[in-house]
């Protein structure tokens, strides 16, 4: 496009004021500002702009909105033997190669406290081994359990996509095939202020952001993906979030109740654990399932009770789905099928005299997707509980509620349970935390049964315990 194409489609959408300092820019920022406006979607965020401005309260009528139908823990005997049937038809699935595994791993570790991917994080209590070494051994095992080469779909966003994949390559990806691993990066929007301009990041730069995790439908596109997965005849991907250190990266379980159910996509719930929680709540709106994410969740009605007295909102989301491969692709075939929610945030911009500005106060908008707003597409969905401390350890922030203080102690928990199963005495406080420090890599165990397997009597369980291929703590 030549720059006065360019202008034109500039004025057409009331952007000019990209090119305000084009005079000022040298060759090379120049390049790199046209390059940038080429890459938008003008049409779209005409729509996103328009959306924002005429934007009304979107009024949510909560007493039509029923609690979900939930395949809960089994306890009754028949209900054991369901689960035992449906693990059977997971790992059948598991072992013919029909399930990929799947990370949206977009997000910054800014809240950590850690410059890069969040996946890089260093969480291992003793080692310090990285989220995606946790994640990638998990596969490893998967793949040495059921016979299968197994494939993981990484989705970045631009500015952490050449540090993630430096990340693995400098980790010679963790004893993965560099082959079965495969990265691919979300697309960004630009940000706009309350009056639907983008917003400049610098005076040759647009500020934008990732699209949301539901940008994940037009990456898996976008990038080849979904075609490669049909032809790999993988029709099942096991969706997780890469903030979840003790997720389970496939279950034969959910995916067995999933394809018994002839589900295109279904959730694994946990009850919050206060009306309040952080997380969506899944539930049926319009006879479809839908979750409700929290921050839309208003505190008069977080404590809703359904007809037989159950509490509404608490089948808490805890953003692990199976997501049929051909679903996936039919959302994005006319354009993207999800609703783009709006953020206000604080964005810093270059203002008018071109001075940046980092605003103390919400100056800009920034629109997302969210993959669960895919369950309303679906026909068939399934909601499986699990047992929160075994499957959902999510690390937001550093300390405090869902920390990394928080998911470290939950995973040290979860590993000293696994050696009691075993059979070993670990030493447990007042508040039902391990007094010592455990890490077991998931290659060494991934589950109590792959313990039970070994002969652990000789370990000093008074001290820090590291479970590897070779174990170190043998006396
Ligand atoms: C999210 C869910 C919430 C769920 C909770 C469980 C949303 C909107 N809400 O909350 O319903 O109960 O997790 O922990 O997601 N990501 C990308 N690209 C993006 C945006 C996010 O890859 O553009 C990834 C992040 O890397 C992260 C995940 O999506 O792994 C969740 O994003 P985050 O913003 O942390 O959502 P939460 O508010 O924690």
């Amino acid at each position: 496009m030549n720059i006065d194409k360019i202008k034109n489609k500039l004025r057409n959408y009331n952007q000019e004021h990209v090119l305000k300092w084009w005079e000022q820019l040298g060759d090379i920022q120049r390049k790199e500002l046209l390059q940038d406006i080429e890459s938008i979607d003008f049409e779209l965020m005409g729509k996103l702009v328009n959306q924002y401005i005429g934007r009304k309260e979107i009024s949510i009528s909560f007493d039509d909105i029923k609690s979900p139908e939930i395949i809960k823990i089994p306890g009754a005997e028949s209900e054991i033997l369901r689960q035992k049937e449906a693990r059977e038809i997971g790992e059948q699935c598991i072992r013919n190669g029909k399930a990929a595994c799947f990370v949206v791993a977009g997000g910054q570790g800014t809240r950590l406290g850690f410059e890069g991917p969040k996946g890089a994080y260093p969480i291992g209590p003793i080692f310090g081994s990285s989220i995606f070494q946790f994640h990638a051994e998990k596969i490893l095992k998967a793949q040495q359990k059921y016979n299968a080469r197994l494939m993981w779909y990484i989705m970045t966003s631009k500015p952490l996509h050449e540090q993630t994949i430096e990340f693995f390559e400098d980790n010679k990806y963790f004893g993965m095939n560099k082959d079965q691993v495969r990265f691919f990066s979300q697309r960004m929007l630009p940000a706009i202020d309350k009056h639907g301009k983008f917003l400049m990041s610098s005076k040759h730069e647009i500020s934008k952001s990732p699209d949301g995790h539901g940008g994940a439908l037009f990456a898996l596109r976008d990038s080849g993906a979904i075609d490669e997965m049909q032809k790999m005849g993988i029709e099942y991907i096991s969706y997780f979030q890469i903030d979840n250190l003790i997720v389970k990266v496939l279950d034969p379980v959910f995916i067995g109740n999933h394809l018994k159910a002839g589900a295109q996509m279904s959730n694994k719930v946990t009850p919050k654990i206060t009306p309040s929680e952080k997380v969506g709540a899944v539930v049926i709106m319009d006879k479809k399932y839908a979750v409700i994410e929290y921050s839309d969740l208003p505190k008069e009605h977080m404590s809703d009770k359904d007809k037989d007295g159950s509490l509404k909102f608490n089948a808490g989301s805890i953003a692990i789905h199976i997501l049929n491969t051909e679903f996936a692709k039919s959302l994005t075939e006319e354009g993207m099928k999800l609703p783009y929610h709006i953020a206000e945030k604080n964005i810093p911009y270059v203002d008018n005299s071109g001075e940046h500005i980092k605003p103390k106060d919400k100056n800009g908008i920034k629109f997302e997707t969210f993959i669960f707003d895919a369950l309303k597409f679906a026909e068939n969905v399934i909601n499986m509980e699990v047992i929160r401390k075994d499957e959902f350890s999510p690390i937001k922030s550093l300390r405090g509620a869902d920390s990394v203080e928080s998911g470290r102690q939950l995973y040290i928990n979860r590993c000293a349970r696994w050696l009691m199963e075993a059979g070993l005495n670990i030493p447990f406080d007042k508040k039902g935390n391990v007094k010592i420090k455990i890490e077991i890599s998931p290659l060494f165990a991934n589950s109590p049964d792959d313990l039970q397997r070994k002969n652990l009597s000789p370990i000093d369980t008074t001290e820090d315990i590291y479970l590897v291929l070779k174990i170190r703590n043998f006396k």
